[in-house]
């Protein structure tokens, strides 16, 4: 019965991560482990625009994660989700919105979160003008779109930012609304409104809670406030682009390292080689760590040249760095420089027997076999005898994808989104039950130290 439920348990986590169980599309830029898998091809396919694109810096109206944690971002009749998704028109996954109102833009945006307020757990509530929609799975709540004054009031209409403040972040569950430099407290069960001035911290025009931190977006940059005083610790503002959109380029000025540290945006591929350094590949970045802990980031273009950017994933043997990218397979000898063995690349399908892409793939310590994880199953291929053939397929027991792999000391850490899970082994990984500690990929694995 225990087990019955850890298992239960364990499988609304994963569901809860990947609703969708999409797999990293190999060009890279799509590969967003978010990404809804909706309306893809609906009205919002021809939307795809320079004018659209996140990375040429857009200023967003608002942002709210969706019931299952994926990140929303609004501008215009536009909609987002996740870190890389492309544009959709946001009529198509909130109808009503047009019905209504002729959608503009929606002013704020935000996700109740309460848990003793089940009637609105989990609503996602959009302001637009006067007007406040309460979405449940996209389906608009009975009674909506109402006054934003009927359901909060003392709140102005057309407001700037909201965001949900439950408690003890706040003093007590609250939605905190902003419009100018105003700020107001709003307590969900109390309906009082305490208004307040955050000194120190610009007008947002977008509020965004996300992992328990508070973000204000405020034109192309962001800071990260607390709550309830507003005040901004550490080195803000942050340019958004590089913590929550995935983007090829960055300005010269901006701090690679604190970026790959701290970013949202997922990692598309980790390896630890034999001396202990271990390799995190992210879009055109690759991040370093030495047994040290000396931490650099560097571009793929730079130590990589032939494969440019968008790993899929990779895996250390024998001092060499096995790299996988669409089809491919890259082998660099590790060293200063890295260099590409010759007659490299070469088809995947051709080099390990199985063919690419593919998710993540690991080898462990004084083993000869790579363990690849492709679309929800594992794979053994011994690298120790020609020709290679994927063998021994198992489903993954508890995890419906994995971004990127590795194993070392501490065994295998698989990651996901923003998490990563550490096992023991890999026939726990393969068939355990039990969902491990979730640690976060910036903080506990590339120590990101806010
Ligand atoms: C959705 O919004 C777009 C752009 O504002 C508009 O052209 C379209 O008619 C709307 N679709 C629906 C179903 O309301
Ligand atoms: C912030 O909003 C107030 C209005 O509430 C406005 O007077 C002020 O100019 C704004 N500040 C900036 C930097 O835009
Ligand atoms: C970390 O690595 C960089 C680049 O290799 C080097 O310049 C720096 O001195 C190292 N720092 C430490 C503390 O070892």
């Amino acid at each position: 019965m225990k087990l019955l439920l850890c298992l239960c348990l364990a499988l609304a986590l994963a569901l809860a991560q990947d609703p969708h169980g999409k797999k990293k599309d190999h060009h890279g830029q799509a590969g967003d482990q978010h990404g809804h898998g909706g309306d893809h091809h609906g009205h919002g396919g021809d939307h795809h625009g320079g004018a659209l694109d996140r990375c040429k810096g857009i200023e967003m109206d608002a942002a709210t994660e969706n019931e299952e944690g994926i990140p929303y971002f609004f501008k215009g009749p536009h909609l987002y989700k996740g870190f890389s998704g492309k544009a959709e028109l946001a009529n198509s996954s909130f109808t009503e919105l047009d019905d209504h109102h002729h959608l503009g833009h929606v002013d704020a945006a935000l996700r109740m979160h309460y848990k003793d307020d089940p009637t609105h757990h989990d609503h996602i509530f959009l302001f637009l003008d006067n007007k406040v929609f309460s979405y449940y799975q996209h389906k608009l709540e009975v009674g909506y779109p109402k006054e934003i004054s009927e359901v909060f009031p003392g709140i102005p209409n057309h407001l700037d930012a909201a965001v949900e403040c439950p408690n003890p972040d706040c003093d007590e569950d609250s939605v905190i609304f902003f419009k100018g430099d105003d700020i107001y407290h709003f307590g969900i069960k109390s309906k009082k409104v305490v208004e307040k001035t955050f000194e120190n911290m610009p007008n947002c025009t977008v509020a965004f809670r996300y992992l328990g931190h508070y973000y204000c977006f405020h034109g192309h940059k962001f800071s990260k406030f607390d709550p309830k005083t507003g005040e901004v610790h550490g080195k803000y503002p942050k340019e958004i682009r590089g913590y929550f959109v995935r983007c090829p380029k960055f300005g010269d000025d901006s701090n690679h390292l604190d970026r790959e540290r701290c970013s949202h945006v997922h990692l598309d591929a980790i390896t630890s080689d034999d001396a202990g350094n271990i390799y995190a590949f992210r879009g055109h970045h690759f991040i370093r760590e030495d047994a040290d802990k000396n931490i650099t980031v560097d571009t793929i273009e730079k130590a990589f040249k032939e494969l440019h950017s968008d790993v899929d994933a990779v895996f250390s043997y024998q001092n060499n760095l096995y790299m996988i990218k669409g089809h491919q397979l890259f082998v660099y000898r590790v060293g200063e420089p890295h260099t590409l063995l010759e007659g490299y690349p070469k088809p995947v399908k051709q080099e390990l027997g199985i063919d690419g892409p593919i998710e993540a793939a690991f080898v462990c310590a004084d083993h000869h076999i790579v363990h690849i994880i492709k679309e929800k199953h594992i794979y053994d291929v011994d690298l120790s005898v020609k020709p290679r053939v994927a063998a021994n397929q198992r489903p993954l027991s508890h995890l419906k994808k994995v971004d990127a792999a590795m194993c070392g000391p501490a065994g295998v850490t698989a990651i996901v989104g923003n998490h990563f899970y550490r096992y023991q082994s890999t026939m726990i990984f393969v068939a355990g039950r039990i969902l491990p500690l979730q640690e976060r990929v910036s903080k506990d694995l590339l120590g990101c130290d806010h």
